[in-house]
């Protein structure tokens, strides 16, 4: 059998034995070397954090990189001189599908959904940014393609391994608090933009190819510092806003430690839309649907920009304790736990919850994880099957801040909001005209 058909017959294998139930197949395994082969897309910001992080791992070979922004892709390049390089991943793809075993996403977030789905077409294990998409039809997909081929997956959110977040879900999950009824959450962060929109637009500069940068959105011209690097945040066709952005990471931990699923509703509290940027302050709330460690319904709010951190409601915080700039609050039926963002949690008031024993837990590499996960060690713990349903509760929010001050119901089952028609355009969208994806378009 060529190598070509013998990784075919893998893949299929590993579909198969993931449809039966066994555990996922050992990826590494193609490589001369037995070494997991990467390939990443987007290697400046984050996605440099990313490949430090992965290629740390004695068991990677960094075998391609792609930047649309030939000064990161070269900055990567100095420290992995033996990786090939692209500008664009669907290139990358096509050409090293026989060489590569996962894909890392860390490119802005209306593009993880293309290049992560890209990479699991062609039975790739893909670790992807948060949020794992910008829509919640693409979160979706994401997941039941990755599930139905049996692959590795990982979002990244490194601090959901952090032994900070991993003990506050312990104390939870304890019993501790006794059943939670709220959590409050929130982020002083500002990834909003309340002014009009742009006109004119210069030339990109010569480093950056503009057209590959938009990939699937609406192309428009270029404006420096208004969305690369990293200010895409704040706009509505690329970026998800604060809740989005450090939303993801704030409410991972009350999200796993509650066993939460999808949300009832969502309503929010921001200025009216403008088509262009998201809110640069928002109160959002839901409502989830009770578990085991929740009261009948469980409320989550959430408070960005100027308005965080807000004052809680009938919650007194221990004398000294000041309100961290992003984190969230528990309260539960026999006491409240204050989570500084990965800071160490507070059980209150003393005396009651205040002496609990603590949990024994460890901090866990989620980077490694991931790839010992693709060398068949153990499991992913950030997997889509778990980060599309979070991706999703948080996208809701992200499309009621397009609709101030109404309730949002949702029929997740259905993937619609049932009484707001126009809602449902912004959980779906349209891939721009060459740029379709399989499984996604
Ligand atoms: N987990 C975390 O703590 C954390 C922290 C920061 C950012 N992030 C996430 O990382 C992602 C990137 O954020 P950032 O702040 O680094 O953004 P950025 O704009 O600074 O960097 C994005 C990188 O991707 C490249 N890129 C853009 N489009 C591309 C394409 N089509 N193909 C290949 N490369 C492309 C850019 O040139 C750049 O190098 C986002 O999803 C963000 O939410 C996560």
């Amino acid at each position: 059998m060529s190598h070509a058909k013998s990784r075919r017959h893998f893949l299929k294998l590993s579909a198969a034995a993931a449809a039966t139930g066994m555990a996922c197949r050992r990826l590494g395994a193609q490589s001369a070397n037995g070494k997991l082969r990467t390939a990443h897309i987007g290697v400046g910001g984050m996605g440099g954090a990313d490949l430090s992080s992965i290629s740390s791992h004695p068991s990677v070979e960094v075998a391609a990189l792609c930047d649309i922004d030939t000064r990161n892709l070269e900055r990567a390049h100095s420290a992995h001189s033996g990786a090939k390089t692209f500008r664009d991943f669907r290139e990358m793809l096509d050409q090293m599908d026989d060489s590569i075993d996962a894909v890392i996403v860390s490119t802005p977030d209306h593009t993880h959904a293309p290049a992560a789905m890209s990479a699991l077409n062609r039975g790739k294990a893909v670790y992807c940014q948060k949020p794992l998409t910008h829509e919640v039809f693409e979160a979706r997909q994401l997941r039941q393609v990755a599930e139905a081929k049996g692959l590795v997956t990982q979002m990244g959110i490194q601090v959901h391994g952090s032994y900070e977040y991993r003990l506050a879900t312990a104390l939870v999950q304890s019993g501790i608090l006794g059943r939670v009824s709220h959590v409050y959450a929130w982020s002083n962060k500002n990834w909003g933009y309340d002014g009009g929109a742009f006109s004119g637009g210069v030339a990109p500069p010569p480093e950056v190819d503009w057209n590959l940068w938009i990939g699937t959105a609406k192309m428009r011209d270029y404006q420096p510092g208004v969305y690369h690097p990293g200010n895409w945040r704040k706009i509505v066709d690329f970026g998800t806003g604060t809740l989005g952005d450090m939303g993801v990471h704030i409410f991972d931990t009350p999200y796993r430690a509650l066993k939460l699923t999808a949300p009832k509703w969502a309503k929010t509290t921001c200025r009216p839309p403008t088509g262009v940027g998201h809110p640069e302050k928002n109160v959002v709330t839901y409502e989830f649907p009770g578990t085991e460690h929740t009261t009948d319904s469980l409320i989550w709010t959430w408070y960005d920009g100027a308005f965080a951190p807000p004052t809680i409601p009938n919650v007194q915080l221990p004398n000294g304790v000041d309100m961290p700039g992003q984190g969230a609050l528990f309260v539960g039926e026999r006491g409240n736990m204050l989570l500084p963002h990965v800071a160490a949690p507070l059980l209150f008031p003393l005396g009651e919850v205040g002496h609990a024993k603590l949990p024994a837990v460890e901090s866990v590499n989620h980077y490694h994880q991931f790839v010992d996960a693709c060398l068949g060690k153990t499991k992913t713990d950030a997997h889509f099957g778990y980060a599309g349903p979070l991706t999703e509760a948080l996208l809701l929010g992200v499309v009621a801040n397009r609709f101030p001050d109404t309730q949002l119901d949702w029929d997740a089952a259905a993937m619609r909001v049932t009484n707001v028609e126009d809602a449902n355009k912004l959980i779906r969208r349209t891939y721009r005209e060459g740029f379709e994806v399989e499984n996604l378009s």
